[in-house]
């Protein structure tokens, strides 16, 4: 299976749209694919509207975005791809047909997955070349916010298969949940289904609106949701006992039951009271407006549960991990040879960390990068280069860590959005509990130096919350550094 660079996307709506904006966000080319050629203008909208609330998701150094193309030939997009996704309408025929059609021209190690809402893998692959290399990737929507990915494959799918997608999907920021046996509608959509049925129940028999059921919700179970699932919930609402003392307590109603299995009648008067109810809801916002607010506070609360490291924000903070360390490897071998020159006794002048770009998000008012974000550029490149020395997180783990003591920021040029920009840095002092760094901005256009920062970090017992003497091996390679940037 390849390394993916390039996604190709089959189908350009909502889904594959989402697709689309995540994977370009991330540094992954886009080859979308759609039978419609005035998709290419909507799929580029969406594009662009994702980006308002993903560019906020998280600030650690991203990769150059990916580049989209669009084409109504389906045949050229398989063979330029590594892996392709499909998210045309929801009928068995039709995908059966199009991934067939489409298995013939891309290579056998293309692995290729279907955003499915509930037909089977094993369904899907039934007449494709190379049937091995198909399972479902079911996301949700928005696919850019949301980390959740259901993977399941069919009788003939492959591990490997399984396996690089899951890679490939960790890679772009989501949580792949592995669904062992594929059953119709994967996991959530069953969850969902159960919930939406009661809904369509309690308003067909007239006991509450659709926006009573939602904020039956949204008041009280959602928050909970969100760091916790039901199992877990229920385990804590056992008091001590936890889930058995539940399920004594709790268990015998389930046989009354609460709840109806079957799904209503969908009458045009049901439909009625659910349109009506869910417009009153809206108040009179646009869907934009709405998908904007869901965005919105989507992002805040990833943010929210990074702090928990739970949930949606252990796998924000596992990608920003990985974000500040893909920083760091890339100017690591410089760092390196830098390194070796400076324990020889060579010096090279500044080094350049960190390669970067100004985001639409960072600009100020006046139209220039905001103040704050010149120590973030600069402290991502700080990252960098401790991380080499062996700053790491299993180090800060220990309980030792850099601590900024000092900042001594210079404007010199303005920094526009969207402009490519680069940190050069060296290591002017270092002693056993302390660390001077000089570091310069520039605009990689042209070389033009936006702005100096000299900064002192104490070295300190983070317990203790002291200032302590660094490990040895630490200290070295940054002395090695300091003669190599002379
Ligand atoms: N909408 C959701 O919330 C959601 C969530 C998860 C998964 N899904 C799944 O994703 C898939 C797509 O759903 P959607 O909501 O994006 O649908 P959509 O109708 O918004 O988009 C489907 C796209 O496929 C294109 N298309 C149709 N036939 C085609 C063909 N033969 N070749 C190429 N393109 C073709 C259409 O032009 C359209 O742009 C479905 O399988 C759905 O179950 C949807």
């Amino acid at each position: 299976m390849r390394q993916v660079r390039t996604l190709g996307l089959l189908g350009t709506g909502v889904i594959g749209g989402g697709w689309a904006a995540r994977a370009l966000h991330f540094g992954i080319d886009v080859v979308a694919a759609d039978a419609k050629p005035e998709m290419e203008e909507w799929l580029r909208g969406a594009v662009a509207n994702a980006e308002g609330a993903l560019s906020r998701l998280t600030f650690a150094p991203l990769p150059p975005k990916g580049r989209l193309t669009f084409t109504t030939d389906l045949h050229a997009m398989a063979r330029q791809v590594d892996f392709i996704q499909e998210n045309i309408p929801e009928q068995l025929e039709l995908k059966q047909r199009v991934l067939a059609d489409v298995s013939r021209h891309a290579p056998a190690e293309v692995v290729i997955a279907s955003s499915t809402s509930g037909l089977m893998p094993s369904d899907l692959q039934r007449d494709m070349v190379a049937p091995e290399r198909l399972l479902v990737a079911h996301p949700f929507n928005p696919v850019y916010l949301l980390p959740l990915v259901e993977l399941v494959g069919g009788r003939q799918t492959s591990a490997a298969a399984l396996e690089a997608a899951r890679s490939f999907f960790s890679y772009i920021g989501m949580h792949p949940l592995h669904v062992r046996r594929e059953v119709p509608g994967h996991l959530t959509d069953r969850l969902q289904e159960a919930l939406w049925r009661e809904i369509l129940h309690l308003v067909n028999d007239g006991v509450a609106t659709t926006g009573e059921l939602d904020d039956s919700i949204v008041y009280g179970p959602g928050l909970r949701w969100a760091g916790m699932g039901t199992n877990l919930i229920y385990h804590l609402a056992g008091g001590e006992t936890g889930m058995r003392h539940m399920l004594r307590q709790f268990g015998p109603c389930l046989k009354w039951p609460w709840t109806k299995l079957e799904a209503p009648e969908l009458t045009e008067a049901l439909i009625d009271k659910m349109v009506a109810g869910t417009q009153a809801q809206a108040a009179g916002r646009s869907i934009r407006e709405l998908e904007r607010l869901r965005d919105d506070y989507l992002v805040a609360i990833q943010q929210v549960l990074r702090e928990y490291n739970l949930g949606a924000g252990a796998t924000l903070r596992a990608l920003e991990e990985r974000l500040y360390e893909a920083a760091a490897a890339e100017a690591r071998p410089r760092i390196a040879a830098a390194g070796a020159a400076g324990a020889a006794g060579d010096g090279g002048g500044p080094l350049r960390l960190l390669e970067t770009y100004v985001r639409p998000e960072w600009i100020d008012y006046n139209g220039h990068m905001t103040d704050s974000r010149y120590l973030q550029v600069f402290g991502d490149a700080t990252d960098a280069l401790f991380r080499y020395a062996g700053i790491d997180e299993a180090y800060r783990r220990s309980g030792r860590a850099l601590y900024t003591a000092e900042s001594h920021l210079l404007h010199k040029a303005e920094a526009h959005s969207q402009e490519r920009i680069h940190v050069v840095s060296r290591i002017v002092e270092v002693d056993e509990k302390r660390v001077r760094l000089q570091q310069g901005m520039h605009r990689t256009r042209d070389d033009a130096l936006l702005a100096t920062v000299e900064q002192v970090y104490l070295h300190v017992d983070t317990v203790s919350g002291r200032v302590a003497p660094m490990d040895a091996a630490v200290r070295t390679r940054l002395a090695a550094i300091q003669t190599a940037t002379r």
